[in-house]
């Protein structure tokens, strides 16, 4: 069966849990969509795990277009998001530009990060038909902007999160990824927004969980997030790996709290 965003919205109205994992080509993502994974993300973060780079900064809305296109051809029952990259949501013309060209690629969502500054661009993109997940906490693509790659969130900084997600989910956003912020704060925002929050380091009580392909089989470059977790490591093949990460996410074994930051 098809996953849609109403499925997502249906699991989180009776608090099960799903899984959602990168996935960059045809292969792994048959692979993932066969293991019954609910969603697959086209990552930016293609920019690192696909091109050796050391950000996702460098990656164009035709690389985006392209990866989605080949996961495309892998699928058939996993939602498909695809992130629009770095400089892509400037305006809202742009906006529909770029989106338009991961919805012809084969997407079914578009994840945008950033907060309340997106409201008009995300609530015009709805109402052509393009359904949105918003990503806020740790964005990747501000990494100038924040210095390097921190916990968000903590402190004075919650609140702000807080209306952001808000500003998002009121602009008509479907749902949102929540990337590396303390274990409570995600709960609280997970339990008080009434579309699905998928996490990655943003610990176990949110509605779903996102990881990168490589963090979840090991193939990680470079340092190694506290969130990741080899399931390939504890089953020898990759459909037995993903198998495993969904099941540890709908019970909520992943991540634990050694996994996640307090
Ligand atoms: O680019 C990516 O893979 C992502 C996930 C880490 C959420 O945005
Ligand atoms: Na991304």
């Amino acid at each position: 069966m098809s996953i849609t965003v109403s499925t997502l919205k249906k699991l989180k109205d009776e608090h099960k849990k799903f899984a959602t994992i990168t996935a960059y080509d045809a292969t792994f993502a048959r692979i993932f969509d066969e293991a019954g994974i609910s969603a697959i993300l086209i990552g930016d973060s293609l920019g690192m795990t696909i091109q050796g780079r050391d950000s996702t900064v460098a990656v164009t809305i035709d690389d985006m277009a392209y990866h989605t296109a080949c996961v495309r051809r892998g699928v058939t029952n996993a939602l498909i998001l695809a992130d629009m990259p770095f400089m892509t949501c400037c305006d809202t013309a742009s906006m529909c530009a770029n989106a338009a060209k991961l919805m012809r690629a084969g997407a079914n969502v578009v994840k945008i990060e950033g907060g309340a500054f997106l409201k008009d661009g995300i609530r015009t993109l709805v109402n052509n038909g393009v359904p949105v997940c918003g990503h806020l906490g740790l964005t990747p693509q501000s990494v100038n902007v924040f210095g390097g790659y921190k916990v968000q969130g903590r402190g004075d900084a919650a609140q702000r999160l807080i209306d952001d997600c808000f500003a998002v989910a009121d602009a008509g956003a479907s749902m949102i990824v929540l990337e590396c912020v303390p274990k409570d704060l995600a709960a609280r925002i997970t339990s008080e927004l009434s579309i699905p929050v998928i996490g990655i380091g943003a610990g176990n009580q949110t509605d779903g969980q996102v990881l990168v392909m490589h963090d979840a089989l090991g193939f990680t470059v470079g340092h190694t997030p506290k969130f990741a977790f080899n399931f390939l490591k504890e089953t020898g093949n990759v459909t037995d790996a993903v198998k495993l990460y969904i099941s540890m996410v709908e019970s909520g074994q992943y991540p634990a709290d050694e996994q996640s930051f307090k």
